[in-house]
């Protein structure tokens, strides 16, 4: 397989920022992003849902695209507090995180309701970015291709290859996240490698479906991780809320 995939670099801002400091970031990422986001690299942002609309105010013009960190498995109803992938695309949004492990973790969620997520962003016309991986209990036991390949197939399963063929995967150990304690270059390119062949194994066509690695990615540690043959960039939680390293992150991707 020919290593001309685009890289990806997309922030998780999580449930941080408010209007008057999201502008200050934005407005640097769009000062930075004509050097950044060159070339193949694609540089986005998952905002929380009540800012899409500044988002869109100051993304629109710029290099950048911009998404939410979670839709809901219905396309609309009486679902209190959910967020449909369609609101979010009136945003002009594009990229739909789902799956994400805060959410499995603190929301219950299974990998069923992740396809259905996958699914319903899909239908919107976004990029769902479904993430996946083990914790450190699991990978301790061993357990970590039987959990990540499961958590994948539910997806490979309730999706057509022509949905899958959009969507983004985002490998990302639950011991990796928040904690600094980054993946080795090896242990992130070994688990690619298997999501790699896990999707070829459906279709042909799955094989250069973007995988990006997510776990305390830093400026210091981005050009290593994304060197690797099949990591096609990151999903930045932590980091992507400082715009120098965010921009530095973007940088070592191309
Ligand atoms: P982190 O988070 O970069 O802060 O480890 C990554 C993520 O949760 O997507």
């Amino acid at each position: 397989m020919s290593k001309q995939r685009a890289k990806w670099v997309v922030g998780n801002w999580k449930m941080h920022g408010r209007l008057a400091e999201n502008e200050v970031l934005l407005r640097a990422l769009v000062d930075g992003a004509g050097t950044a986001a060159t070339g193949t690299v694609r540089v986005g942002v998952c905002v929380p849902a009540p800012y899409l609309a500044q988002a869109e105010a100051l993304l629109r013009e710029a290099p950048l695209v911009w998404g939410v960190q979670d839709v809901s498995a219905y396309a609309e109803g009486a679902y209190t507090g959910e967020v449909a992938a369609g609101m979010a695309a009136d945003f002009g949004a594009t990229l739909a995180i789902v799956g994400h492990s805060e959410r499995r973790a603190y929301h219950g969620e299974r990998s069923e309701v992740v396809a259905l997520k996958a699914q319903r962003a899909l239908d919107a016309g976004l990029t769902p970015i479904v993430c996946v991986g083990e914790t450190l209990e699991q990978r301790e036991s061993g357990a970590t291709q039987a959990v990540v390949g499961a958590q994948i197939d539910a997806v490979l399963a309730a999706l057509p290859v022509a949905g899958l063929a959009r969507i983004v995967v985002a490998y990302e150990p639950v011991w990796a996240i928040g904690t600094g304690k980054s993946a080795t270059a090896e242990q992130a390119q070994e688990m690619h490698a298997f999501l790699r062949a896990r999707l070829a194994s459906k279709d042909a066509a799955l094989a250069d479906v973007p995988l990006l690695y997510g776990g305390s990615v830093k400026p210091d540690n981005a050009q290593t991780l994304f060197g690797q043959k099949d990591i096609d960039g990151g999903l930045i939680g932590g980091a992507s809320l400082k715009s120098q390293d965010f921009l530095a992150i973007c940088a070592a991707a191309r």
